[in-house]
């Protein structure tokens, strides 16, 4: 790899929320305020939001304009994790097509731009976090890795390093280091948790410390869509059962519409003619009232553009369940009233499948380094769903209080992207 002494931006591209930092002569510039209306100015919600083709808004601004706009037009959020579903091409705006390459090629046009305008400078090369793994299988992850490539290119990037965000986290960690030290890196984000065992020590970063890394696509967003698939969804037609003209069979609602429906960044996808026509249908053919009612609440979510307010809502009940023993769901647009108490029991039983997976993972990446529990120095964790509680206790079963760190949840891997911009112009990755 060639060195590289231009000007060149870091750039966490996260589910839920996006940094961007840069390294321009020798400097590191820490996380830039590219959203001039967040709360924290350095980080940008992942949101996009087109009121028709020819215009769009990105983080706070989106999420503003849309309910300043009554909820018309199309708002994306957690559009990231559709990269390495080979079947999801994009969408439809005003009858344009958008591919998936060109919205988030658009998101980080935008980052570019307002990192530009910060720095005074036009930067052309970038380094970009990448999760461990976008999806569990291997085409599919390099199909998701292409997508990103194309989407840097839209943006105007001539030169991209993508670098896993674990080890980013891990780089922003070395910087503390006194002594050789064993270290396991856990970044749980909003749609990926990931991993790293990496040798930490002052000398200079060799591509041999790094021992392994790991991770799956079950994060922050996949425990929202646990209170939908465990109890919200039946509001919404879940359980719905049918009976099609001139058949005897009864059919229960497909688990294809539930996935979308049960999830953040897919249930904007409801909305596609032959899905909503479907659901038509079975409204049309469901055998109970009921069923027939809570499908019409599904219609009225969608049709109010009611998803998004919705899952925000979900999403905070989670957040709230990290420090409460039970919390309140309450929402209140007319028609779709709800008013569920969920406690943070009910929140970890329902969440076992998917904290098994998330460490089984973990378990892979320990295993490819070959590293035992014991080995482990240190453990360091980041990203916001570091913050839940089962989580953490998970780590302190494995390897005791005394092991356990946790770093900034939202700047680690930001600030170990712009170290590895850092590297980069040194030639060591
Ligand atoms: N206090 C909290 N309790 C539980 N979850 C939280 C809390 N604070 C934030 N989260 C969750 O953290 C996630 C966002 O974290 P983060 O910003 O690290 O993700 P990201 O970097 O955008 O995603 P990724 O790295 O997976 O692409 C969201 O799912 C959010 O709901
Ligand atoms: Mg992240």
């Amino acid at each position: 790899m060639s060195l590289n002494s231009d000007p060149t931006l870091a750039i966490d591209f996260g589910t839920s929320n996006s940094l961007v930092g840069a390294f321009v002569n020798g400097e590191r510039i820490a996380a830039l305020e590219i959203d001039p209306f967040a709360s924290d100015k350095t980080m940008m919600r992942t949101l996009l939001y087109f009121p028709h083709a020819d215009l769009c808004y990105y983080g706070s601004e989106a999420l503003s304009k849309y309910i300043s706009e009554d909820m018309e037009g199309r708002l994306f959020r957690s559009f990231k994790s559709h990269l390495p579903t080979q079947s999801y091409l994009g969408t439809i705006i005003d009858n344009r097509i958008l591919t998936l390459e060109n919205m988030i090629g658009t998101f980080l046009l935008e980052l570019k731009k307002r990192a530009e305008a910060k720095l005074g400078i036009k930067v052309n090369k970038a380094v970009i976090g990448r999760p461990a793994k976008y999806s569990m299988d291997p085409v599919a992850d390099e199909v998701a890795l292409m997508r990103m490539k194309k989407a840097a290119a839209f943006a105007g990037f001539t030169e991209v390093e993508f670098i896993a965000e674990p080890l980013a986290a891990a780089f922003d960690y070395r910087k503390q280091i006194k002594d050789e030290k064993l270290i396991l890196i856990g970044d749980f984000g909003g749609g990926t948790s990931d991993f790293t065992v990496i040798k930490l020590h002052p000398n200079k970063f060799s591509k041999k410390d790094v021992l392994s890394i790991d991770g799956c696509p079950l994060a922050g967003d996949a425990l929202d869509s646990i209170f939908m698939s465990h109890k919200l969804n039946k509001n919404f037609g879940a359980g719905s059962v049918y009976r099609m003209p001139f058949s005897t069979n009864i059919l229960k609602m497909p688990q294809s519409i539930m996935q979308r429906l049960n999830h953040p960044a897919h249930i904007v996808h409801l909305k596609e003619k032959d899905t909503y026509e479907f659901i038509k249908e079975v409204r049309k053919c469901a055998l109970l009232d009921s069923d027939k009612d809570a499908i019409d609440k599904l219609f009225l979510m969608i049709e109010d553009q009611q998803i998004f307010s919705f899952f925000e809502k979900i999403e905070s009940t989670k957040k709230n369940l990290s420090s409460n023993a039970d919390f309140n769901f309450k929402f209140e647009y007319p028609g779709l009233e709800t008013n569920e108490t969920f406690s943070q029991k009910q929140f970890v039983d329902w969440s076992a499948g998917v904290k098994e997976k998330i460490f089984q993972s973990l378990d892979s990446c320990l295993a490819s380094a070959q590293v035992t529990y014991d080995q482990i120095d240190l453990v360091c964790l980041t990203g916001g769903t570091a913050h839940v509680p089962f989580i953490k206790k998970e780590f302190e079963n494995r390897f005791g209080l005394d092991r356990l760190q946790t770093q900034s949840h939202f700047h680690s891997v930001l600030s170990g992207l712009i170290e590895s911009a850092a590297f980069w112009s040194e030639g060591l990755i």
